[in-house]
């Protein structure tokens, strides 16, 4: 392992969920001193109100943000050059399966065309430089692996298996994220991570849409017969994860990231349930009668569960937050940020975009 030196990081998708927590995370709870420039198309995920703290303290000095579609070559290699880029996290994607199932193509685009275009720029711009001054890290999903039974879990070395138009553009990306370290000698690292749960995440994945929905007395739609296992963990630590990997790197590793904190659905969905009564003051079951069961999604995958041996022994990375905790500061924040939720549903966030409307 080498030690490397962070300094222009190019963190794409950075408006989004998992990357504007990651951009608070490495700005406000780690030493690094250099710069982060922030890659985002602003699709109807993009949020630049997340990162208002970051861009009032830091913006135009060691925080800048470019509203450019990772698929597009030229600006691209305009910003590689122009921050002297020398690490890459790749955050960018469509990243709900529903909306995968409905639309695939903004999948394969952004997913898999995008990653491509950032890999070949990368590729051409880094040419000259030392390998061990750069790194293209990928930012992945456990969903790549497919669903597994009971009892077992995905490794590193688990053969890919992607059902949904979702997961398979993310497994395509991951596969040429390793084919240019095999073949050009990129140095690049991956890891495949599973749920994540916490501040500014769109409220259309299950944790967000239950707590909203919970609070405004909502119908709470539980696909199929919710015996579904995900893994879920707290944003920070995924972001403690990526920063460790970042820092102590090992090219061509790919790196498992999970809560080991597995949950059937409708357990969780109770579970949120209680809590908030808890919150409200209200019967411990009041809420659960909003639970109702619709149509199941096609090609659910029935149970994701994930070994993170790996990096914990390599790079000494813990989870830092159990599932409690991490649930009861996420109940609090939504509850805290009504107007964060309304400006999402009633498309106002859009107005951050601003002077940044045009695709520069
Ligand atoms: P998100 O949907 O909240 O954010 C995605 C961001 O990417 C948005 O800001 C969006 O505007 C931007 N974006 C989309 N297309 C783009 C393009 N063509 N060019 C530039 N920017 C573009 O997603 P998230 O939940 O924050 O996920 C981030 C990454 O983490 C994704 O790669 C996802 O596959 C991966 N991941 C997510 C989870 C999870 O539970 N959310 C778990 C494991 C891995
Ligand atoms: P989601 O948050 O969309 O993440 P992913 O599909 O990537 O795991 O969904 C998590 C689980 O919750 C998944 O099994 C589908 C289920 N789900 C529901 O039952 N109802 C819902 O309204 C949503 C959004 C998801």
């Amino acid at each position: 392992m080498m030690k490397r030196k962070l300094q222009n990081i190019l963190v794409t998708g950075g408006a989004g969920f998992i990357g504007s927590n990651f951009i608070h995370y490495v700005f406000e709870k780690t030493p690094f001193e250099g710069r982060i420039i922030n890659v985002d198309k602003l699709t109807y995920a993009g949020n630049l109100e997340n990162l208002v703290r970051i861009d009032d303290e830091y913006g135009e000095k060691r925080y800048f943000f470019e509203r450019v579609d990772i698929g597009d070559f030229d600006k691209i290699k305009m910003i590689f050059e122009k921050y002297d880029i020398n690490t890459v996290v790749n955050f960018a994607a469509e990243s709900h399966v529903d909306r995968s199932i409905f639309g695939p193509k903004a999948f394969v685009q952004t997913n898999i065309m995008g990653t491509f275009n950032l890999l070949e720029v990368a590729r051409e711009c880094w040419i000259k430089k030392e390998k061990d001054e750069i790194l293209f890290h990928h930012i992945s999903t456990d969903e790549v692996y497919g669903s597994i039974e009971e009892g077992r879990y995905f490794c590193e070395d688990t053969a890919y298996q992607p059902n949904s138009p979702y997961s398979a553009s993310k497994a395509s990306s991951d596969h040429l994220v390793r084919a240019y370290y095999k073949t050009y000698g990129l140095p690049a690292t991956i890891s495949n991570c599973s749920n994540n749960y916490g501040p500014y995440q769109f409220p259309e994945k299950l944790i967000p849409l239950m707590i909203l929905n919970i609070l405004e007395e909502k119908a709470l739609p539980i696909y199929g017969d919710g015996r579904n296992v995900r893994d879920w963990l707290y944003v920070e630590d995924h972001c403690q994860a990526v920063w460790k990997i970042l820092n102590k790197w090992n090219v061509g590793e790919t790196y498992n990231i999970g809560g080991e904190n597995e949950w059937e659905n409708i357990e969780l969905v109770n579970y949120i349930c209680e809590k908030i009564a808890k919150v409200k003051g209200k019967d411990r079951d009041y809420y659960k009668k909003l639970i109702t069961s619709v149509k199941d999604r096609p090609g659910h995958d029935r149970r994701y569960a994930i070994n993170c041996d790996k990096i914990k022994q390599q790079l000494g990375w813990r989870q830092k937050f159990d599932f409690e905790k991490g649930l009861n500061m996420t109940i609090k924040w939504y509850m805290n940020h009504q107007s964060w939720v309304d400006r999402v549903r009633n498309g106002e966030y859009r107005k951050w975009i601003g002077n940044n409307y045009d695709l520069r």
